[in-house]
Parts: structure tokens; C-alpha cells; sequence
């Protein structure tokens, strides 16, 4: 198949880039000298702005991956990317007469505050959201389900890293708050021990777009690419995460540096408040960095699953202490 990407120079592209061999694909990039080189992918510079339009008689299926990732960035800022741009290439998508399908990569997150099992269908617009980021990601999913073209979404859960070494391609907010509860600076986190974390890995992340992509239309399908009911919960995460930074490091072994608290929203409130009045840089650097992650731990979630199972891809890995263990260690090591 003519396959036309977007964001192959993400987290995300090149993994999912390699899920797509055996088809032409042909790559949106904006810089083509920050392009990874793979041999079925064709680098085609350019933006949201300026699409290749030449290319649209030979695409058959588009799968659009580029959004902006900045959690913390104005809301205009992220709509003029996720939500403007899906527009863009859905104006563009219109214009392709061998359309199969368009795949629309999003994030579980467009569940915003909503807590409890979410379904793989059409979201109401939640209460709020954590972050201008997923506020965009939803208001794109809306404008695929009103698009009128052959589409379907996938939503992905946090994309921590690669099953093979835990590598990723630049570090996002989970990352980040590994990062400081390593260095014991993250002494409190809002939520419970049960809170479910869900975490995949980029293999999977990129397998089951890609069975997305290859399998028969189901108009509007939605798709958790999601650990689901293989989540560990926070408590889970934090004990594994505590064997991990022991074997590490001398202090976390005698317990000088010891898990974080878990607390309520308002205990959590008040000790960001009380960083931003202390002044301390470092701190507030450290709740800047996790602020991206932690609050949506407060809304303990299940992302339901069935139809991503029925795809003729694998399951994701239930076996997240490998996951979490190989990419703690990245990022102990690539950060010290
Ligand atoms: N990683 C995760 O944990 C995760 C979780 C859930 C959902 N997702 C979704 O998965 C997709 C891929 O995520 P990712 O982690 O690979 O993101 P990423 O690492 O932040 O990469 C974003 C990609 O989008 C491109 N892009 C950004 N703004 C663009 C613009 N204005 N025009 C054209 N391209 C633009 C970037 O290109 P440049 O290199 O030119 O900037 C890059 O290729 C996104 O839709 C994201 O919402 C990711």
C-alpha cells in the first residue's frame, strides 16, 4: 500500500515507520536533515502548510502521528498544531480519490478528568481537562468523527519507551518524573495506591497503529492501544521503581531516599503551593516537569481494550516491571 505519514521525526515515527515494511511509505517531514533513514520510507519536506499535493493520486492510506506533545503549552498554541493541522490533513485526505482509510493517532487521554472504565467509542466533552494538550487531542478526535471519511483512531496511553533497552527518542513528562523521584526530590504524589498506570511500550505503540493501518475499514472505529487490565497500579509501580533505584544507589538501599507519599488533591495542591512560595528553583523545576504527569493520577482510569484484542496484532506485554525497569535504567543513565 501507499502509505502517507506524519510525525515519523517523533517519539513515535520511526518505530512506527518499522511496523509499516512491506509498504511504500512516504513521510511528512519538516526537516528532512533530522529524518531517521529507513529503506521502504520516502522523505517528502514540508508542513501542515504546504502538503504535497502531487502525492494525493497515489495515497491509499494516511496515518497521522504529528501533533505538538508540549502538555504545558497555550491552548491556541496546541490547536494551531493538533488542531488546525488534523484539519489540514484532513482537507488534504479529502482530495486523495484511492483513499482506504485515515488513521488518526490520539491519546487515551482525551478522557480528560473523567474517572472509571473508558470505552473505545466517541467521548463526550469531560468535565476539564488536566492539560491544554489533551483538550486539543479531543477536539481533534472530534473533527475526525465529523470529518466523513473513512477513518479510525487510535488512542495510545503513555508511550514509555522501547522493550529492547528502554530508549526513547527525546524524554517526555513520565521520563522527567522518573527522573526527580530517582533523585528523591518528588517526596509526595496525588493519588492512591490503586490508581492504575498505564504504560506501553513504543513496540507495541507502533504495532498496533500499524494493524490499525493494514486491517479492513471499521468506519470510526476507536482503538486503545492501552495496557488496560495489564496496568499495574501506582503502588505496584512505586515498590518496583524502589528495587530499581536500589540496586542504583547506596541511599535509596538504606532508605535515605524513600518512596513519595501518596496524598489527596488538596495535600498535593498545597505542597506545590508551598514550592512556588519557597523560591527554590530546583523545586519548582521539579513540579514544573511533573506536572505534565502527576494530576492525572488523580483520576484513576481504565482503559478498556476489547477492540484493539480483536486486531491481528499481539497483546500489549504484561510484563511492565521489564518495561519499567529497562527504561528507569535509560534514564538513570543517560541523565547522570
Ligand atoms: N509518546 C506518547 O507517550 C504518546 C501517548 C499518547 C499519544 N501519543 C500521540 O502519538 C503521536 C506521536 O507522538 P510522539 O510521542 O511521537 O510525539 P513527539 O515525539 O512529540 O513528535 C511529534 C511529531 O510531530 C511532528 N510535528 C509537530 N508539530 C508539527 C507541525 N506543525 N507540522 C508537522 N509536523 C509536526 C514533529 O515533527 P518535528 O520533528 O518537525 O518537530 C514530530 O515528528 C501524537 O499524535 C501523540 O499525541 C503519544
Amino acid at each position: 500500500m501507499n502509505i502517507f505519514l506524519t510525525g515519523y521525526t517523533g517519539n513515535l515515527g520511526p518505530a512506527l515507520a518499522g511496523a509499516l515494511t512491506g509498504h511504500a511509505v512516504q513521510a511528512l517531514v519538516r526537516d528532512p536533515s533530522h529524518a531517521p533513514v529507513l529503506p521502504h520510507v520516502k522523505v517528502v519536506a514540508g508542513s501542515f502548510e504546504d502538503l504535497p499535493l502531487s502525492l494525493q493520486g497515489e495515497i491509499e492510506v494516511i496515518i497521522h502521528s504529528a501533533a505538538s506533545t508540549a502538555f504545558l503549552a497555550p491552548l491556541e498554541d496546541l490547536r494551531r498544531t493538533n488542531v488546525e493541522g488534523t484539519a489540514r490533513m484532513l482537507d488534504f485526505a479529502r482530495n486523495c480519490p484511492r483513499l482506504k482509510k485515515f488513521v488518526h493517532v490520539s491519546t487515551a487521554c482525551v478522557c480528560g478528568l473523567r474517572s472509571g472504565d473508558i470505552p473505545e467509542a466517541r467521548l463526550p466533552r469531560p468535565p476539564a481537562f488536566v492539560n491544554s494538550y489533551e483538550q486539543s487531542k479531543w477536539e481533534a478526535e472530534e473533527l475526525i468523527f465529523e470529518s466523513g471519511l473513512p477513518a479510525e483512531i487510535v488512542r495510545l496511553s503513555i508511550v514509555a519507551g522501547s522493550e529492547r533497552d528502554g530508549a526513547v527518542r527525546s524524554a517526555g513528562a513520565l521520563h522527567h518524573t522518573l527522573f526527580w523521584l530517582w533523585k528523591g526530590l518528588i517526596p509526595m504524589m496525588p493519588g492512591s495506591a490503586d490508581t492504575p498506570v498505564d504504560l506501553i511500550s513504543t513496540e507495541y505503540a507502533a504495532e498496533v497503529v500499524a494493524a490499525c493501518a493494514n486491517a479492513p475499514l471499521a468506519p470510526l472505529r476507536v482503538i486503545h492501544g492501552c495496557a488496560g487490565d495489564r496496568a499495574p497500579s501506582l503502588g505496584e509501580l512505586l515498590t518496583s521503581l524502589t528495587t530499581i533505584f536500589s540496586t542504583k544507589s547506596a541511599a535509596w538501599q538504606r532508605g535515605s531516599i524513600a518512596a513519595p507519599m501518596m496524598v489527596d488533591a488538596e495535600t498535593f495542591a498545597l505542597f506545590e503551593e508551598t514550592v512556588v512560595q519557597s523560591g527554590d528553583l530546583l523545586f519548582r523545576r521539579v513540579c514544573q516537569d511533573s506536572k505534565a504527569f502527576l494530576p492525572g493520577l488523580l483520576h484513576p482510569r481504565r482503559y478498556l481494550t476489547r477492540r484493539a484484542s480483536e486486531l491481528p496484532c499481539r497483546e500489549p506485554s504484561s510484563d511492565w516491571r521489564s518495561l519499567a525497569q529497562l527504561v528507569t535504567r535509560h534514564v538513570i543513565d543517560s541523565r547522570s
